[in-house]
Formats: structure tokens, sequence, C-alpha cells
């Protein structure tokens, strides 16, 4: 399988690694059901985890499962986790596909942020959103639930608009997304660019 993120590990420091080699109560394995009635959210590629655990305090009705390959980024999520101790934070460190393939359970909200854009031709392959992870999501969300995809880059925007178009399982959602976020590391780097952001609601049909 291509992967869609790059092997960068990022420095590790040694705080890092105290918080990867933990074994958190945050931790969950492949096929992961939450116990409780609260609805459920599953963030993939949080990144820095910064506006995450700002969207996880925030947000005590929903229950979220970060997912996450990146290391550096999956260690500040579990020790923002041991620091403060949210009952609705779930983490798992790999690949998104990987986790909704295996899942066990159909989630209430999907929200993917920021999405490496892999702007060169020659890497679109390696792009998250496609026609077939579309499909997946959609087999994975429950019956109203709903799929939010933020992003900056303007050759992703159209790389999106038209995936959403060569499938039916999602469409562009009437209502907002629920759950509210703060602006990511990407997020500021779009918006310090000039970029325009746009975001992308989908219900499934
Ligand atoms: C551009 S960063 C955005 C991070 C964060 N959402 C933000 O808004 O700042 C994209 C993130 O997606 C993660 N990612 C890439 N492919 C992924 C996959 N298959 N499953 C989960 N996360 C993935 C990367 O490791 C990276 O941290």
């Amino acid at each position: 399988m291509i992967r869609t993120y790059s092997s960068r590990a990022g420095r590790l420091s040694d705080t890092n690694r105290k918080y990867l080699d933990l074994s958190s109560k945050c931790l969950v394995e492949l096929g992961y059901v939450p116990k409780s009635a609260r609805p459920c959210a599953l963030d993939i590629g949080f990144g820095d985890a910064k506006s995450f655990s700002e969207d996880v305090l925030v947000n005590q009705d929903i229950i979220f499962i970060g997912v996450e390959p990146y290391k550096k980024g999956f260690a500040r999520a579990v020790e923002f986790y041991e620091k403060h101790l949210p009952k609705n934070l779930f983490l798992y460190n790999g690949c998104s596909i990987g986790y909704l393939k295996a899942a066990k359970q159909r989630f209430n909200f999907i929200r993917i942020h920021f999405p490496d854009p892999w702007p060169k031709k020659k890497h679109a392959k390696r792009r998250l959103i496609s026609k077939e992870f579309l499909q997946l999501l959609s087999k994975r969300i429950v019956k109203k639930g709903q799929v939010q995809i933020v992003t900056d880059s303007a050759i992703y925007q159209d790389h999106i608009e038209e995936v959403i178009k060569a499938q039916d399982s999602l469409v562009l959602a009437e209502n907002s997304f629920p759950i509210s976020y703060k602006v990511s590391t990407f997020h500021d780097k779009g918006l310090k660019k000039g970029h325009t952001i746009k975001e992308y609601n989908l219900a499934k049909i």
C-alpha cells in the first residue's frame, strides 16, 4: 500500500520517548470500541496535537479517537492525556486506513484537518483523500454521521472536489459540522500564506 505520510519521525526528545514508552490508559488497539454512550469522533492525522488537545477539552460531550502515525505528535498527545486525564480521549499510533478497515464500530463523526496535500503530480497517489477512501469513510459512519475535511491547499481543494463528484456514498452536507475546532498549526500556516481555507462537510446518502 502506498503510504500517505512521510517517514519523518521528527527529532524525539527524552520527554517524547518517555511518553511513547508509557503504557498509557488512552492507548487503544485496532478494533477498539469505546464503552461510553457519548457520540464518537475519529480524528485522522492530528499532527502536533496542539489544537486537537484543546478541541478534546472544549468538546467533553464527544469521545475522540485520534489516529496519527507521526511519533513526535503522538508522544505530545499522550503527554497531554497524562497531564489532563480527559475521559474523552483515546489514541492510536498508526495509519488511519488500517484503523478504519479494522474498526468494529461506526463513528458519529470523522474529521481530517489539513491532510498532507502532496502537491506534486508525481506524488498525487499518496493523497489520503481518494474515491476509495471516501467509500471506506462512508461505511464507517452511522446513518446521520458526518465527515469533515479542511484544507488550505488549492490543488488539494480541486482534487477533493473531483473525488467527491466521482463517488456517490458521501455528499456535501446541508447542516454544519457540530464539533468546534481551534486553529491548528497547519491552519495557521495557511492563514499566514493568505490561502483560502475550505471546509468540506459530508454526509452519508
Ligand atoms: C499536514 S499535517 C496536519 C496536522 C494537523 N491536523 C493540523 O491541522 O495541523 C497532516 C497529518 O496527517 C498525518 N497523516 C498522514 N497520513 C495519515 C494516515 N494515513 N493516517 C493518519 N494520519 C495520517 C501526518 O502524519 C500528519 O501529521
